[in-house]
């Protein structure tokens, strides 16, 4: 690989490729009292964020410290960004600075495909966190990781995709990922918050959770992001909840196997109830965890690889 700014694209066997590197990464570290290993010693690696984030910008920066990269974070709150500096002439000073890896989290979709384009000339690896709308890929793999751990093969597996579609850059990621590797994709969200170009996705779309879960192997809630709804939003919070909120009393209409994840932040009470995300069925925790083998799979993939031209 020699970028990874999209799922829609990426072929089965790259992405399982990163898959089993994760899980190779994570049974070599798994009980180790260190954590480190010398795989990209002398390799900087940069995370360059404009939006808020936990998760993937602390898993990015545990992923290239335990590969022994150096690792800096920008943030633009507190860079240049806000004396007015472009996108782009930031990205050719982290380039110029000696970065050989900059991890990008934009507001606009398609920010992390144009600094490829502007960081073609020094060959700086680009990694997608999240671009507008878009797409998250490196959640999309997570996300496989944690259902191939607790389920086996994706093939055939039936996963419904619960809530805010229409924002989710999630989403996006994990229709892709997840029917490249097999699965079946439910979408199941209020009209209002399902995208307008959903017909041509591989997916199947229902208004009716209850109707949904009997028969699904996995189902991922997905964050209401009132941040990107500037207009309100319909149905009210309240009906939200009540239609496609996982309750306790829906938790029980899931077969007793299915997974429940969710990328978070979550809204407890809203989404999701709390007592569902830390049922047993719930996978949440072990998503985190498995962010960070995964990212340091993809980091092991563009800068120790091979490296090939995809
Ligand atoms: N899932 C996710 O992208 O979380 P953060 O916004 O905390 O990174």
């Amino acid at each position: 690989m020699k970028h990874l700014l999209a799922t829609d694209g990426l072929d089965a066997d790259s992405a399982l490729a990163v898959l089993d590197t994760a899980d190779e990464l994570k049974r070599t570290l798994m009980g180790r009292e260190i954590r480190k290993l010398p795989t990209l010693r002398g390799r900087t690696v940069i995370t360059l964020f404009y939006e808020n984030s936990t998760r993937t910008r602390v898993s990015f920066e545990i992923a290239g410290k335990w590969m022994s990269a150096d690792v800096i974070n920008v943030s633009a709150a507190s860079s240049s960004v806000n004396k007015g500096e472009s996108l782009r002439d930031t990205a050719l000073t982290l380039a110029a600075a000696g970065a050989d890896c900059v991890i990008v989290r934009h507001p606009a979709s398609g920010a992390a495909q144009r600094l490829a384009g502007w960081l073609a000339e020094p060959g700086t690896a680009i990694v997608n966190a999240g671009d507008g709308t878009h797409e998250h890929p490196t959640q999309a793999l997570l996300d496989a990781a944690t259902l191939r751990e607790r389920l086996g093969s994706l093939k055939d597996r039936r996963v419904a995709i619960v809530g805010d579609v229409l924002h989710s850059r999630v989403a996006r990621s994990n229709i892709h990922l997840l029917t490249t590797l097999g699965a079946e994709v439910v979408l199941v969200a209020p009209p209002t918050l399902l995208p307008s170009g959903v017909d041509s996705l591989p997916v199947t779309v229902s208004h009716d959770l209850d109707a949904e879960l009997p028969a699904s192997d996995a189902v991922m809630m997905l964050r209401v992001q009132a941040e990107r709804m500037h207009g309100g939003f319909f149905p009210s919070a309240r009906e939200y909840s009540i239609a496609y909120g996982l309750s306790e009393k829906r938790l029980k209409l899931l077969p007793e196997h299915a997974v429940v994840l969710h990328p978070g932040p979550m809204l407890r009470g809203m989404e999701i109830a709390s007592a569902v995300a830390d049922a047993p069925s719930s996978a949440i925790t072990e998503q985190v965890r498995n962010g960070v083998h995964v990212r340091m799979a993809v980091l092991y993939h563009l800068l120790a690889g091979e490296g090939d031209e995809s």
